[in-house]
């Protein structure tokens, strides 16, 4: 697709990954609304990016059928989203709490869910448009203490591959992103150590690159899942 004219929304563009894919499809000449639940910082980066804001949690219903009520208010149609607002909660299984194993549950899964499923209604009618859900490595083996956050990234993979068959016959592409370990916020939100600089693990404009090349493929095909590694990362 040719991304100049187009229009995505990215979920949790407000930081890290999503914030660098938002500024990635920008720069190719996309229209691009961003969403995050903290004002402040949705604000700031809005800003930064030239992006429209909308300020909603997608694990909420309410908020995800503002958040398109807010966009074809700004935009006359969508051809992206990204699937990307998700966090991380690490511990052992059995010291996991209902609470925190839901809250990411609710975020990471249902949340892309009924952001897609809103999408999906608005690109059957159009008989277009593209879902790249932001997965991990996690998606793909399991860990220790990755109850929640690596069960939650298998959902999203599941949920990928049921909605790529239900859609690629209205011409939607779903494509699973994976990145392993990437510098942003994700690690401390989750209460886990990492160094601020290290040239040898990925950042987020890694993640944007590949969503981007993947996007800009022509029509006719799609990639259906990349993975994104770090060559060589050290401690
Ligand atoms: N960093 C990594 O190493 C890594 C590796 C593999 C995959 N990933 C995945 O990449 C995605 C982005 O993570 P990141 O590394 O960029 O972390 P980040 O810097 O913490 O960004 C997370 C973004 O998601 C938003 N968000 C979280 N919960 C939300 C909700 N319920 N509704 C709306 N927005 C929400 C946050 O904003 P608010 O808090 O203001 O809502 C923020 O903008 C996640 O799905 C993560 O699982 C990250």
């Amino acid at each position: 697709m040719d991304l100049k004219g187009a229009t995505a929304l990215v979920t949790g563009g407000s930081s890290g990954i999503g914030f660098a894919i938002a500024n990635g499809l920008m720069a190719a000449g996309a229209n691009v609304a961003i969403t995050g639940r903290d004002q402040k910082r949705l604000a700031a980066a809005s800003q930064a990016l030239g992006a429209h804001p909308i300020l909603a949690d997608v694990s909420k219903e309410p908020d995800v059928l503002r958040s398109y009520r807010e966009l074809f208010q700004q935009f006359d149609h969508l051809d992206i989203l990204v699937n990307n607002a998700g966090f991380g909660v690490i511990a052992p299984l059995v010291e996991m709490e209902l609470a925190s194993f839901e809250r990411v549950f609710a975020t990471n899964v249902t949340g892309a869910m009924l952001m897609a499923r809103e999408a999906a209604r608005h690109f059957i009618e159009r008989k277009s448009g593209n879902i790249v859900n932001i997965g991990s490595t996690a998606a793909v083996r399991g860990a220790a203490k990755g109850t929640a956050y690596y069960g939650s990234k298998f959902a999203l993979r599941g949920m990928t591959e049921c909605w790529r068959a239900e859609l690629r016959p209205f011409n939607v592409r779903v494509i699973l992103v994976n990145p392993s370990e990437v510098l942003t916020d994700f690690y401390a939100t989750a209460g886990l150590p990492q160094a601020a600089e290290n040239p040898t693990k990925l950042h987020g404009d890694d993640i944007a690159h590949a969503v981007q090349s993947a996007l800009e493929m022509d029509d006719r095909g799609f990639i259906t899942e990349l993975t994104v590694f770090a060559t060589n990362p050290k401690d």
